[in-house]
This record gives structure tokens, sequence and C-alpha cells, in this order.
């Protein structure tokens, strides 16, 4: 069986429900799914003083934070987060760099990664918050699985041919299908790299 990580950081419940969505997807098309949050780095009190962030870390405390044993246990990796001034969240930032020690054994070479982001503006920065992420993940040896225009859904989702690109708030029907796509391509593809 293909087995996927999907792993999100998300401050106010958009990546989270995203990943919800792409472990829904890749369940659905045969894999055994892992669905787990990369860990806070705020202080208790920041996240405690916004009402939308508080209510995010409560509804997330119950999913297990990713460990480094997830990554190598997947063929495939499914990731998602918030855009932070035009790149990736400093939390999804500092989860990579204690990755390290899977760097150094290229226990992660040759696995499939996809990524999915969002911000507020429709043009900002979620597509170079995603080219950063595969950045990232090609220093691993990772292969990264973009959606492309694989799918009629990639001219109605706003057109990112690097991975869902969206905006905050809850996913639409349309965000839906394109992360249901992006999720059955990683399966697809991971299945056949077998790493
Ligand atoms: C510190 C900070 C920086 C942000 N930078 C950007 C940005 O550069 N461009 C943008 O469109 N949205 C930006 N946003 C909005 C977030 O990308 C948006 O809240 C996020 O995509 C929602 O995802 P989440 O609900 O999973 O946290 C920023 C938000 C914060 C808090």
């Amino acid at each position: 069986m293909t087995r996927i990580t999907v792993v999100f950081y998300s401050t106010y419940g958009t990546n989270h429900a995203i990943a919800d969505a792409a472990a829904e997807a890749a369940r659905a098309a045969g894999a055994e799914v892992r669905l787990l949050r990369i860990p806070e780095t705020a202080p208790a009190e920041v996240v405690a003083g916004q009402d939308g962030w508080k209510a995010e870390a409560d509804r997330a405390a119950a999913i297990p934070v990713v460990t480094p044993e997830d990554l190598k246990w997947a063929h495939g990796i499914f990731l998602a987060s918030p855009t932070r001034y035009g790149g990736m969240a400093s939390q999804t930032r500092a989860w990579l760099d204690t990755l390290g020690g899977l760097w150094m054994k290229g226990a992660l070479a040759g696995k499939a990664i996809t990524v999915a982001a969002t911000a507020q503006n429709a043009n900002g920065g979620a597509e170079g918050a995603i080219l950063q992420t595969y950045v990232s993940a090609m220093h691993f040896g990772m292969i990264p699985v973009a959606p492309g225009y694989t799918d009629p859904v990639k001219f109605e989702d706003g057109g990112c041919p690097y991975g869902y690109a969206g905006r905050g708030g809850n996913p639409d029907e349309v965000a839906r299908r394109s992360l249901a796509h992006q999720a059955r391509r990683l399966v697809a593809i991971a299945a056949k790299l077998g790493a």
C-alpha cells in the first residue's frame, strides 16, 4: 500500500482544512495516510492573544506532531503551509531546519513531495512559498510532484502549476477538487517511485 504523510502548519485553519481535504483524497485513492502537524513556534501568549490563532491551536491540538520517522515511513509527502511575506511560514522553515539528520543520511531521497500554500491575496506570494519549499525538498533529493495542468480543475483554481495556491479561508468546492487531484497525483507517482 502506498504510504502518504500529509503535514501542515496553519495559524488560522486554512491549511489545516487543506490538509484534511488532501488526506481524504489520498485515502480515497487507496493510500495509507498519516495526517500530522508542524509544531507551533510562536510564544503561547501570542497565540492566546488572537482569537483566530487560539481557535486553530485548539483544533489542531489533537493531531500528533510530525516526527522524522513519519517522513521516513512515507512514500510521498503532501505539505501545506501559509505564506509569510512572500515565503513559507517560519514555523515550516524551522521544522525543515530540524531535518538535517535525515538530509545527512539521504533518508528522504527519491520520495515524492507535493506542496500547497495559501495567502491573503491572489498574488500575495503563495506561488513563491510553494517554489521555496520545493527548493528545500530538492536538497533532500526529493522528487517534486507539481500538478502542472494535468486536470481541467487547474484552469478553474487560479492556475498555479506548482501546487494549489489558494486564499485564506475554508477551501471551496473548486479548491477541494484541485487538492484532490493534487493528492491523487501524489499517490500515483509515489507508488511508481516506491522510495
Ligand atoms: C506575519 C504574516 C505575514 C503574511 N504575509 C502574507 C503575504 O506576504 N502575502 C499574502 O497575501 N498574505 C500574507 N499573510 C496572510 C496569510 O498568508 C494567510 O493568513 C494564510 O494564508 C492563512 O492560512 P492559515 O489559515 O492556514 O493560517 C500573512 C499573514 C501573517 C500573519
